[in-house]
C-alpha cells in the first residue's frame, strides 16, 4: 500500500516521556492534552506518562503538581474527581541529571518495568532547550531505547539560524530516521488551520479565484496581547523573527498559497508546502530595508491596564531584540505572482488576534450608475483565534425603493455556533497524531531548512545596521511605519473586527 495513506493505528501500549515534565509546557498544554484524550477515551488502553526532570519529586509529588496544572488550565465543567484521578494514576516521575549514567539506568529500568516493554510505542517528547536535543537523543540511542516504532517531538525553535537547524537535524537524525522525527509546530493543530485546507480543497467556489488574477493580496496577523512573560531569556536571545515568522507565520502563509495536493498524505501535504517556501523572494539587503520593520514595545496599556516596557519585562535595556515585526514578500509562481502576501506579528498589541485576510480585486467594471453607498472589495476572513471561523465580505444592495444603495455586508461562520461541540486544543490533536505516527501535520526537515534559507538574509541584515527596532506603546497596533508598509502600496491593513 502507498506508505502515503497507510491508515495510523492507536497502538495498545505507550509510554509517552516527557522531558522537562515540570517545565510550563508540559504543565500548561502537554497534561492537559493528554487529559482530555484520555477524557474521550481515546489514549491507548496501556499507556504510562512519565515526567523527566531535575526536580526532586517523586510519583505522589509530580501527582500532585499536575493535578494543581490541571485545576487551572482545563475547563472546570471537564475536572471529574474518578477522571482525574484515574489520569493521574498513569503518571510516573524520573529525577534526572542529563550527565549522570547511573539516572539513565533507572530511565532504562522504568522503561523496561512494565508488560511487554517491547511492544510499547515510546513517545519522547524534548519540552527542553534545543542545545539538549542533539545529546538526549544519543543518550536514548546508548540506552538502547530507540527502536522502529519509537517518536521524538521537537519542540520550536529548530536551531537559531541554518546552520545550527542543520547541526540540530544532522543531531536527531543520527539517532531517529526522519519519518520518527515530529516538529512540533502547534499552530497547525489549530482546527481553523486544518480548515483552511478543507476550505480550499473540498469545496470548488474558491479554487477557480485563488490567483493572482483575483486577488489583490494576502494579510496575515497573529497578534498577542501577551508580553515576553517569564520567557525573557529565552525571547531575548530569538526576537518575533525566529518565535513567530520562521515557523507560524510562514506555515500559515504555505498553507495559504500551496497547490493541491493529490490527496492528503503523509509527505504530500508537506512537499507541497516546502515548494511554497522555496518559491519566496529571497531577500536581498535592500529588499529587507524596503519590505521590513522592526519594533519593540515601550509602556502602555493593554485592555486598560498599565504595562511595561520590554525592558522592564527583561530586566536589562541593552538588546535590540524586536518584539513586532511587519514585512511584504511574494510567492514567485505562476499562481501567485505580483500578489504581496504582508505578515505582521507582535506581542502588547491592541487585540489578541490571529486572522489571514484574502482581499480580492475590484469588480473589472462598474455597472451601477449613479449608485448610493460604499463599496469595498470581497475579502476572505479566515479567524484563527480567539474566535475560529470564518467571514466572507460581500457588496448588497440596502433593501429599499428607489435606486441601488450598496453596502458591504459579511457572511459569518463562527465554529462555535456551527459545531456544538467543544474545540479541542491545537496540542491534543497533534499528540495524538504522534502517538499514532502520523506526521502530515509536522515539519519535515526541508521545511525547516527551507523557513531558515529565507529568513537568515533578514537577520543578517537587520543585524548589519545600526538602525534599532521602532518603539511603539505597548496596547497599540505596532509602529506607524508598519501601517506605511502597505499605504505606499495604495492598501491599508485589515483590522481585524472590520
Ligand atoms: C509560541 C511562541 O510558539 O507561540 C510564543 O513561542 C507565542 O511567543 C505563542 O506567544 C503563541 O501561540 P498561540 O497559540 O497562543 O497563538
Amino acid at each position: 500500500m502507498d506508505q502515503n495513506i497507510t491508515p495510523h493505528v492507536l497502538p495498545t501500549a505507550c509510554d509517552f516521556t516527557v522531558f522537562g515534565g515540570t517545565g510550563d509546557l508540559a504543565l500548561r498544554k502537554l497534561l492537559p492534552a493528554l487529559y482530555h484524550r484520555d477524557l474521550e477515551g481515546q489514549l491507548p488502553a496501556d499507556y504510562r506518562i512519565l515526567g523527566v526532570s531535575r526536580s526532586d519529586l517523586d510519583d505522589a509529588g509530580w501527582r500532585a503538581e499536575v493535578r494543581t496544572a490541571l485545576g487551572v488550565h482545563v475547563d472546570a465543567a471537564d475536572l471529574y474527581d474518578g477522571a482525574v484521578d484515574r489520569f493521574l494514576a498513569r503518571l510516573f516521575h524520573l529525577n534526572l541529571d542529563a550527565e549522570a549514567p547511573e539516572d539513565w539506568d533507572r530511565f532504562h529500568a522504568l522503561l523496561k518495568d512494565r508488560p511487554h516493554p517491547e511492544e510499547a510505542v515510546r513517545v519522547f517528547y524534548l519540552a527542553v532547550a534545543p542545545k539538549l536535543f542533539g545529546s538526549i537523543c544519543q543518550r536514548l540511542d546508548e540506552i538502547g531505547v530507540v527502536d522502529e516504532h519509537a517518536r521524538v517531538v521537537l519542540e520550536k525553535p529548530i536551531g537559531h539560524d541554518l546552520a545550527s537547524a542543520r547541526e540540530v537535524n544532522d543531531a536527531v537524525g543520527r539517532v531517529f530516521a526522519e519519518p520518527q522525527i515530529f516538529r512540533i509546530d502547534h499552530y497547525l493543530g489549530k482546527e481553523s488551520v486544518q480548515n483552511l485546507l478543507v476550505t480550499r480543497f473540498a469545496n470548488t467556489f474558491l479554487e477557480p479565484l485563488w490567483n493572482s488574477r483575483w486577488v489583490d493580496h494576502v494579510e496575515i496577523t497573529v497578534s498577542e496581547t501577551v508580553g515576553v512573560g517569564g520567557r525573557g531569556e529565552y525571547y531575548d536571545n530569538a526576537g518575533a523573527l525566529r518565535d513567530m515568522v520562521q515557523n507560524h507565520l510562514l506555515q500559515l502563509l504555505c498553507l495559504v498559497a500551496m497547490e493541491p495536493p493529490t490527496y492528503v498524505g503523509r509527505e504530500t501535504v508537506r512537499d507541497e508546502k516546502v515548494k511554497v517556501l522555496q518559491a519566496l523572494r529571497p531577500m536581498a539587503a535592500e529588499d529587507v530595508d524596503r519590505d521590513t520593520v522592526r519594533g519593540r514595545y515601550d509602556a502602555g496599556l493593554v485592555d486598560g491596564v498599565a504595562v511595561p516596557s520590554y525592558a522592564d519585562d527583561l530586566g536589562h535595556g541593552g538588546s535590540r531584540t524586536e518584539t513586532f515585526v511587519a514585512l511584504k514578500t511574494e510567492v514567485q509562481n505562476w499562481r501567485w505572482a505580483g500578489v504581496p502576501f504582508y505578515l505582521r506579528t507582535g506581542k502588547r498589541m491592541d487585540r489578541r488576534a490571529s486572522e489571514i485576510v484574502v482581499v480580492f480585486k475590484e469588480p473589472p467594471h462598474s455597472m451601477f450608475p449613479g449608485a448610493e453607498g460604499t463599496t469595498a472589495p470581497n475579502r476572505l476572513h479566515i479567524l484563527v483565534q480567539p474566535d475560529e471561523g470564518m467571514r466572507l465580505h460581500l457588496t448588497a444592495k440596502e433593501p429599499g425603493p428607489g435606486g441601488y444603495r450598496l453596502r458591504p455586508v459579511s457572511l459569518d461562520l463562527s465554529y462555535a455556533t456551527a459545531f456544538d461541540a467543544r474545540l479541542p486544543d491545537a496540542y491534543e490533536r497533534l499528540l495524538m497524531d504522534v502517538i499514532k505516527g502520523n506526521p502530515t501535520l509536522f515539519m519535515r526537515r526541508d521545511e525547516v531548512e527551507a523557513a531558515w534559507t529565507w529568513t537568515e538574509p533578514i537577520l543578517r541584515r537587520w543585524a548589519a545596521t545600526p538602525e534599532r527596532p521602532k518603539r511603539y506603546p505597548a496596547g497599540t497596533a505596532g509602529p506607524t511605519s508598519a501601517a506605511m508598509l502597505l499605504e505606499r502600496d495604495g492598501r491599508t491593513w485589515t483590522e481585524p473586527d472590520q
